[in-house]
């Protein structure tokens, strides 16, 4: 694995020599589904993008709404170089967990010191609502617990330890940033709340039972990506900032009976992607403004 990226390094590293104000990205950032446009912010004067078909060892995103290449450019004001994924790989697509963190790998590799995470999220803690966004302060692993672990197999010293803590994974100050841009700077009006991240390993979304049990533990939001990338930044020592969009409220009622005489009809609706890439395209420009605004103190 280790020579895996050092390859994909190595090759990027080859065509970030075309610019050098982009050849040591400080900031990655991985961008959820219809969140995207968050690459839309970078000066476009200074630009190199590169699609993951062109690195070796790089999986192919396979999911609409997610394009598969990694943009390098610069951001804001103080024109911070940064990497930015757009299309991330999952797990559910039949990826390992290798291969779907490898970029992170790659962007240690870069001297990257922070990663900034996105994804679109369903909404398990009842007061959240559609078009909310959540700021990460915990997860639960879910596969992880049992078993399915991105830091599985043999430690790579050479990033981190056999043992790595994660107590401390969503960096306070990074969160205190970036409340502060969007509240004081900003004026942003749409909701930001704190939570936990519950990582389920897809593709189906979660049935009602479900939600009530990721409720039950402590979710507050519940996602298909994000924690394993995490966990490799943290064990690499970077600094993480993540963000879940509420795209929809998970259900978790009972179905409708078929025991009595009038059973209350399915109305609550129910998750489609469609509806999760309309929310992240509504909200997409908040969280690129906020997102453009932290960067830049970085
Ligand atoms: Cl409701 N569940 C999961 N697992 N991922 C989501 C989602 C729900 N909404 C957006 N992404």
């Amino acid at each position: 694995y280790l020579e895996v990226i050092e390859k994909a390094a190595t090759k990027v590293k080859t065509l970030l020599a075309a610019n050098e104000k982009l050849t040591k990205p400080r900031v990655m950032i991985i961008c959820g589904s219809g969140l995207g446009g968050i690459a839309d912010v970078l000066h476009p004067d200074d630009k190199i993008e590169i699609a993951y078909s062109e690195i070796p060892g790089f999986k192919v995103s396979t999911v609409p709404g997610h394009a598969g290449k990694l943009i390098f450019g610069l951001i804001g004001f103080n024109k911070v170089p940064v990497m930015c994924m757009v299309g991330r790989l999952h797990f559910y697509e039949g990826y390992t967990f290798q291969e779907t963190t490898l970029p992170v790998r790659l962007a240690k590799k870069l001297d990257v010191t922070t990663v900034v995470v996105t994804n679109a999220a369903g909404g398990v803690n009842p007061v959240f609502k559609p078009g909310d966004l959540m700021l990460i302060d915990d997860h639960i692993n879910f596969p992880g617990l049992a078993g399915y672990h991105p830091l599985r197999g043999p430690n790579l010293a050479e990033f981190g330890p056999r043992f790595q803590p994660l107590s401390d994974a969503y960096d306070f100050d990074l969160r205190k940033l970036f409340y502060t841009k969007a509240k004081k700077d900003l004026g942003i009006v749409r909701n930001i709340h704190e939570g936990t991240y519950f990582f389920a390993a897809g593709p189906t979304f979660e049935s009602r039972a479900e939600v009530r049990m990721i409720r039950s533990m402590g979710g507050d939001a519940v996602g298909m990506s994000t924690v394993p990338e995490v966990i490799v930044a943290r064990h690499s020592g970077l600094k993480v900032l993540a963000l879940s969009l509420i795209t929809n409220a998970g259900v978790g009622e009972k179905p409708p009976s078929a025991l009595t005489e009038d059973p209350k009809p399915l109305d609550d609706g129910m998750a489609s992607h469609e509806e999760v890439l309309e929310a992240a395209n509504e909200a997409s420009k908040d969280v690129q403004k906020i997102i453009e605004a932290t960067i830049n103190e970085l």
